[in-house]
């Protein structure tokens, strides 16, 4: 068999799409803050120094929360230094990337950015240098109204208004040795624990995320879940996972395609842990996921000797290629197939370091490979996750069995009432592909395809547009269903819309 059949069942709803499904990270690493969100002086920044160019890229990209500050950037972050005037902010030395931080750009800063960016902030506090104390000192500046030493400290540095900051990461990767200040997961368990607590006796209403294992090849993998869940599972909402896909670590191409599955693995084994410890504590609440920092960096790929102490070098620069952008597209179907658990997602990161928008000091901003599945989902994967069956050919694999060659899921928006599918071919060859919808009466508005024959082609700063989504004829809808090919190698977005009688 080489033709696939999607049957998409279109009254029945497998999970709402949180919004908060589609967001991003920024760390201050390399030149994520500086030179990519912030540069005075650009011709495109405003007078805070944002940089206009890139804002727009991202308001394009419609992204709804973003990370902040880190990352293992975070775990030795003092998030005093960077409030204030600009001119008192003190020079710090980041262990984490062995680089020299200005603090030219901090909190409030951010959220102005967040702001001018339309989307909304999602912080993390320092539990590796720093603990309860100075995570809750931060959530009152951020937070409090008036009236209290940190609050007043924040109207006099010209913001009254409350940030507002809902949802809280308790630490980074504290399970890895290479997080400063790292954690038994008894030692973290207790410390998260004990710093949610004091985050709800100020606000009761926060959403708090606690930190997963870093990978899924970590020596403690679910030894680390199953404890640190015990130690706070009541005072937490979410568990994070942290999921990036290299091809250095693949054999070859079809290795490398087939690596979402490894992500595959890891969200239904981290699921496997949360259920795990509710039943056994007999807990009431389930355990939703944060997949906080997720993408595709092989940092072969990337240059890695930069003098230590540099101020904001070119750190984590990685050119995506047309074959990167197809494992990102399987991440991306495996975050949007486990909607109904995952609530949360950043892609890691946003601008410059592993991003899908590269910047020059001075220059332009681009959109790289990777951008195009991400924009394709967060434009019109929105609303609902429909129930689907899925047929298609598929290969054998040492570690994962079988490999389908598409792989494909289907959203319902109801504000638009379109469906839509997003499918993706990894196989070699072009492949007959069958949808059938259950229900209504649909016609096809756009079949868009990421593809490219050459899958080493990458977009650069004289060649942004080399690898962009073209628009395939749209087809006419035979009942309820439709048959095309997909393209070798590609990503599919095809939009239906309901049909007026
Ligand atoms: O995103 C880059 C780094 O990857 C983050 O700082 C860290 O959390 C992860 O290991």
């Amino acid at each position: 068999m080489n033709s696939s059949l999607l049957r998409i069942f279109t009254r029945d709803i497998t999970a709402a799409i949180d919004t908060r499904l589609y967001g991003s990270f920024i760390e201050h690493l390399g030149r994520a803050v500086y030179t990519g969100i912030y540069e005075p002086g650009h011709p495109t920044s405003d007078a805070d120094g944002l940089r206009g160019d890139v804002l727009d890229l991202i308001r394009e990209l419609n992204v709804s929360m973003v990370r902040y500050p880190g990352g293992n950037f975070v775990s030795n972050y003092r998030w005093e230094d960077g409030v204030g005037p600009r001119s008192e902010r003190p020079r710090r030395l980041d262990l984490a990337w062995t680089t020299t931080e200005t603090n030219l750009f901090g909190t409030d800063d951010f959220m102005q950015w967040c702001r001018a960016a339309g989307t909304a902030p999602m912080m993390a506090v320092n539990l590796g240098t720093r603990g309860v104390q100075e995570a809750i000192d931060l959530l009152e500046y951020c937070n409090h109204p008036g009236g209290s030493a940190l609050s007043e400290r924040r109207i006099r540095n010209g913001y009254r208004d409350p940030h507002d900051v809902r949802l809280w990461c308790l630490g980074n990767e504290m399970d890895g040795p290479w997080q400063t200040g790292h954690k038994t997961a008894e030692e973290y368990g207790r410390l998260a624990a004990e710093t949610a607590r004091a985050m709800r006796q100020f606000d009761p209403n926060l959403e708090l995320v606690l930190c997963g294992s870093s990978h899924r090849g970590m020596p403690t993998w679910m030894d680390w879940e199953r404890i640190v869940l015990e130690e706070a599972y009541d005072a937490s909402d979410y568990l994070s996972l942290h999921c990036y896909l290299a091809e250095g670590s693949a054999r070859n191409d079809a290795d490398y395609l087939a690596s979402p599955l490894r992500m595959e693995a890891q969200i239904c084994e981290t699921i496997a842990a949360c259920d795990f410890v509710k039943a056994r504590g007999r807990h009431k609440k389930t355990m939703f996921l944060s997949f906080d920092e997720w993408n595709v960096w092989d940092s072969r790929r990337h240059e890695n000797n930069f003098p230590r102490w540099s101020e904001a070098p070119g750190q984590l620069e990685q050119n995506y290629t047309m074959k990167d952008a197809l494992v990102f597209s399987g991440m991306l179907l495996c975050l949007l197939r486990h909607a109904d658990r995952i609530r949360i997602a950043c892609l890691a990161q946003l601008v410059n370091v592993i991003a899908p928008i590269l910047t020059t000091s001075g220059g332009a901003a681009w959109r790289q490979t990777i951008f195009y599945p991400y924009l394709h989902a967060s434009r019109h994967g929105r609303g609902a996750l429909l129930d689907t069956r899925l047929d298609s050919p598929a290969e054998d694999h040492p570690e994962w069995g079988q490999v389908p060659a598409i792989d494909a899921v289907a959203t319902h928006d109801p504000d638009s009432g379109e469906i839509t599918i997003f499918a993706l071919n990894r196989s070699p060859q072009d492949l007959p592909f069958q949808a059938h919808l259950d229900h209504g009466a649909w016609t096809m508005v756009e079949h868009s395809v990421l593809a490219d024959e050459d899958l080493e082609a990458t977009n650069t700063s004289t060649q942004p547009d080399r690898v962009i989504p073209r628009a395939a004829p749209p087809l006419q809808m035979e009942g309820r269903s439709f048959e095309t090919n997909l393209r070798r190698l590609s990503w599919n977005m095809i939009r239906l819309c309901p049909r007026s009688a």
